[in-house]
């Protein structure tokens, strides 16, 4: 069993691959791409209209499939990884002059200011939420946006319970932290609720403007029929105006 941030880099190469044909896109991946950008892309396009002036940073943009999304859609765009082997692959199959970084929030403070901060299914693998959030806020530009898709703590529960894909949790009824588990690696999960988002941005200046639970789609259920739980939303997707 791997325990460690190599799990990313494997990952990388097959589940979190977005540069597959469509019908090699892995359920784990294939979920943010038809359940959650959809909102996502909706509230960013209806704030900011697509335009290359406006610098939008994809916070944990794995192999840069939303980055290449945004950037076909006219946004001028950056991604940031920890994974040495997704910000490889993202490069390999983007256009140049996406930007991409490899490293942590650290590197932030350096890439100067953005309209849109968005994050996807990422802030659950960062211990230091209180942190990432503040670096985060003071890189939005006044009336920027930052949008974040996170686990939704019920479908967790749900998933505990069959088991499947998470072990070692600290409890079933208000899960915090665990382990979640993909073949034979293992990597730490938080889970976190809207109360937590709230309570931090708070102290940020910032305005929550959206609060969904997107469902499993129709689609997605159909391509998808052995992925569970599907009953109920898998995701938190919370959007954020700063003032
Ligand atoms: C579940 S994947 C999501 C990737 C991408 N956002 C997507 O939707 O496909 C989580 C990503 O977060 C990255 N990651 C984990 N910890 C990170 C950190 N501290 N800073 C930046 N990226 C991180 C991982 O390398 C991985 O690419």
């Amino acid at each position: 069993m791997i325990v460690d941030d190599t799990i990313w880099d494997l990952l990388g190469s097959c589940s979190f691959n977005a540069h597959v044909h469509d019908d090699d896109i892995d359920p784990r991946f294939a979920d943010n791409m038809i359940i959650a950008w959809p909102p996502i892309l909706k509230l960013i396009q209806s704030t900011y209209p697509p335009n290359k002036n406006v610098r939008v940073l994809d916070y944990g943009c794995g192999t840069g499939g939303f980055c290449k999304k945004l950037h076909t859609v006219g946004y001028s765009v950056v991604g940031i990884d920890s994974s040495k082997g997704m910000i490889k692959t993202a490069k390999h199959h983007s256009a140049s002059d996406i930007s991409y970084f490899l490293g942590d929030y650290a590197v932030l403070p350096s890439l100067g200011k953005f309209q849109i901060i968005v994050t996807i299914m990422t802030l659950p693998f960062i211990d230091n939420l209180r942190e990432v959030l503040r670096i985060f806020s003071n890189a939005i530009l006044p009336g920027g946006l930052l949008i974040i898709v996170d686990f939704n703590k019920e479908w967790i529960k749900e998933c505990l319970k069959i088991p499947v894909y998470f072990s070692d949790f600290n409890s079933i009824d208000d899960p915090t932290f665990g382990m979640m588990t993909h073949e034979n690696c293992k990597t730490p999960v938080y889970i976190r609720d809207i109360h937590d988002y709230d309570q931090l941005m708070i102290s940020n200046n910032i305005e929550k403007i959206l609060h969904i639970h997107p469902p499993f789609t129709k689609e997605f259920i159909h391509k998808y029929p052995n992925y569970k739980p599907v009953h109920i939303s898998e995701y938190l997707i919370l959007g954020y105006k700063k003032h």
